[in-house]
C-alpha cells in the first residue's frame, strides 16, 4: 500500500495571482493499493458528496499519470481521509490531483519527474499555484513560458504562522474566475508586479514584515471581495488587530492573516476576523496553521 500526506495551501498571496502559492500545514491522506477490483471510499471532507466511481478527482488524476507514463492501470482502491475544506480556498481540489498523482507515481516506480508531475497537476487543475506548494512545500513561484512551468520554491522561515477564516460558504473558483475583468488598468499591473517581486524578495530575506507589508492586490481581490460579505472589512480588522497582511486565500471564501505572535494570532486577530465576518452575517470556523515545507510525501 502507498500512504501519502498531501498539504493543503494558499493560492495568490494577494498580488501573485496564478503565480505565488504556500502550503500549509494542513493535510489530506491518500492511501492507494493494488486490489482484485477498483474501489473509491471518501472520509470527511466531502464524504456522501465526491463521486466514488472513476470521476473522483484522486482516481482521475492516478489515472492520468498512468497515462503519462505509459502504463496500463491496474484496479486499485483509493482511500481518500479529506481534512480540506472543499471550495474554500484552501486548495482541496490541488490536494486531490497530487495525491492521486504522487501515490500512482510511487506505485509505479517513479517513472515521471518531479517537473513531469507539477506539469501533469497544472494541466489537471488549470492553473499552477494550488499544485506546486502541495508537490514542493514552502513558498512557491510558478510562471510559464514557450509552454513550459518555470517553478522555484523557497522554504517559509520557521516562525510564519497563519490564521485562517472559513466561512460556512463555499466559493466556486469557476465563478471567482469568471467575474475578473479581462482587461487591466497598466497602473493596477504596476502596483501588482512591484508588490510580486517586493513580497517574494522580502521572504527570500526573512522579512515577515515585509512579506506582509506586500500582500496586496489590484487585480483580482477588488471583483472577488463582492462575492465574500465583509472580506474588506476582515483585511482592516486583521491588520488593526496586529496581523503583518491578511488577504483572501485563493479565490475564497476563506481569508487568511499572518504573525510571528501565536498570542496576538489567537487572542486578537482570529477574534478581529470573526468579529468583522459576523458583522455581515458571515459565521467562520477558525484555524490556526503553521506552514509546510515538506510539500506530499509518503506518510
Ligand atoms: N489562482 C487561482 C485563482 C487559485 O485565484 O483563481 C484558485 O484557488
Amino acid at each position: 500500500m502507498v500512504r501519502v500526506r498531501v498539504p493543503a495551501s494558499t493560492a495568490n498571496l494577494g498580488c501573485g495571482y496564478d503565480t505565488f502559492g504556500m502550503a500549509l500545514g494542513y493535510y489530506n491522506i491518500v492511501a492507494v493499493e493494488p486490489a482484485a477490483g477498483f474501489s473509491c471510499t471518501v472520509r470527511g471532507e466531502g464524504e456522501g458528496r465526491l463521486p466514488l466511481n472513476e470521476r473522483n478527482l484522486t482516481v482521475r488524476a492516478a489515472a492520468a499519470a498512468y497515462e503519462a507514463a505509459g502504463e496500463a492501470m491496474p484496479p486499485l482502491a483509493f482511500c481518500c481521509e479529506n481534512h480540506i475544506p472543499l471550495s474554500r480556498g484552501m486548495g482541496s481540489s490541488s490536494a486531490a490531483i497530487v495525491g492521486g498523482i504522487y501515490a500512482a507515481n510511487v506505485l509505479m516506480g517513479e517513472p515521471l519527474s518531479a517537473d513531469e508531475l507539477l506539469a501533469l497537476a497544472t494541466r489537471l487543475e488549470g492553473h499552477p499555484d494550488n499544485v506546486a506548494p502541495a508537490l514542493r512545500g514552502g513558498f512557491t513561484v510558478v510562471a510559464q513560458e514557450a509552454g513550459q512551468l518555470f517553478c522555484r520554491r523557497l522554504p517559509v522561515p520557521d516562525g510564519l504562522r497563519g490564521v485562517l477564516a472559513v466561512p460556512g460558504f463555499p466559493v466556486s473558483t469557476k465563478k471567482a474566475r469568471a467575474i475578473l475583468p479581462r482587461q487591466v488598468e497598466l497602473a493596477d499591473a504596476v502596483f501588482n508586479l512591484s508588490h510580486a517581486a517586493a513580497l517574494a524578495l522580502a521572504l527570500a530575506q526573512g522579512d515577515l514584515a515585509g512579506f506582509g507589508a506586500m500582500l496586496n492586490d489590484r487585480l483580482h481581490q477588488p471583483y472577488r471581495f463582492q462575492l465574500i460579505p465583509g472580506a474588506a472589512d476582515v483585511v482592516e480588522a486583521a491588520i488593526a488587530a496586529g496581523a503583518l497582511g491578511c488577504t483572501l486565500s485563493g479565490s475564497g471564501s476563506t481569508m487568511i492573516s499572518f504573525s510571528e505572535d501565536d498570542d496576538m494570532l489567537r487572542d486578537n486577530i482570529a477574534a478581529a476576523m470573526r468579529e468583522a465576518f459576523q458583522e455581515h452575517g458571515v459565521e467562520c470556523r477558525i484555524l490556526f496553521l503553521k506552514m509546510d515545507n515538506r510539500g506530499v510525501c509518503l506518510f
